[in-house]
């Protein structure tokens, strides 16, 4: 019995030096000034466009920016940018831990940091936890960010790993929370507005995105889709609204780069720019 656990001892030391040599002990960290997540629970409501075109309007308003770009699973941000991956970076080199710094690539006067920039299109990269908190602090302390003011980070859609990862590692000022005009949007969306809260995560507001359609013709705001009742919303939690943004085929890009890149004068991207001043004042309350 004596015997079982001096063994036992030994093996949770050796563990805990591996996992320091590793640098996978968890330390909240944040490279910026303010570390802002983006998310959504449901898939494809705008999360991406909405991370994207805040870091620019960020910028606009003088802010030095970061993305991260913490979508392991389907990284769109490369893309978005028109951007594709930086050969120079092979895939072990990730699990050397902290030996090894990476750059960010910089883009409109954004870095950025994305598993797509260390992937082939095709390439998929089979994520295990451990790996995945590998990655993520690679990204966040092994990374020269320089100074930041601002570090957007794109989650993925869910309420999984990731997201419980990105709360654990990156010391967060707040979380942005994107939803669709629809009833499945909010209901995904409250349940990682309550990940947030269990992990005192402040939840800065959120974005009804794809909110109607602005009829090219006459101005109109056309409602695509019913109205979320407000208790089966989120502003049912409390959770104030800081944009509406209708649909708008400008923000598709067409490989044109992001709205504020190829549209910076439209009225979506002012609404964009509203949107960084309100993100910036409630970070700043
Ligand atoms: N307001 C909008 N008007 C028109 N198209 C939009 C708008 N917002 C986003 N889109 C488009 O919807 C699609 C999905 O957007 P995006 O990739 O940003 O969503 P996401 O939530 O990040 O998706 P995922 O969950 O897959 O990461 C994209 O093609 C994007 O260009
Ligand atoms: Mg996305």
């Amino acid at each position: 019995m004596q015997l079982s656990h001096r063994r036992a001892g030994r093996r949770v030391r050796s563990l805990s030096r591996a996992s320091l040599e590793w640098g996978y002990t968890l330390r909240c960290v944040s490279p910026a000034r303010h570390a802002v997540a983006v998310a959504s629970g449901k898939g494809g409501v705008g999360k991406s466009t909405v991370a994207l075109n805040l870091a620019l309007a960020l910028r606009d308003e003088g802010g030095r920016v970061g993305i991260l770009d913490a979508d392991f699973y389907g990284p769109d941000i490369p893309l978005m940018v028109n951007l594709k991956r930086d050969a120079s970076l092979k895939r072990w080199d990730l699990w050397r831990g902290g030996e090894v710094r990476l750059e960010p690539v910089e883009r409109y006067g954004l870095k950025l940091m994305s598993v797509g920039f260390l992937l082939g299109e095709r390439q998929s990269l089979p994520f295990n936890a451990m790996s995945l908190v590998i990655a993520l602090r690679q990204f966040i302390d092994g990374t020269d960010w320089g100074e930041l003011d601002y570090l957007v980070v794109d989650l993925p859609p869910g309420t999984a790993d990731l997201q419980e990862q990105v709360t654990q590692v990156l010391k967060l000022s707040g979380a942005l929370i994107v939803v669709g005009p629809q009833d499945a949007a909010h209901l995904d969306a409250k349940r990682v507005v309550e990940l947030f809260r269990l992990r005192r995560v402040r939840i800065l507001g959120a974005v009804e995105n794809m909110s109607g359609l602005v009829c090219p013709h006459c101005g109109e705001t056309i409602d695509v889709f019913p109205r979320v009742a407000d208790e089966r919303a989120v502003w049912g939690l409390g959770v104030r609204r800081l944009a509406t943004l209708p649909l708008d085929p400008a923000v598709v890009g067409n490989g044109h780069g992001p709205l504020l890149v190829a549209a910076p004068d439209s009225a979506q991207a002012e609404r964009f720019r509203a949107l960084a001043r309100a993100v910036g004042a409630e970070l700043e309350r």
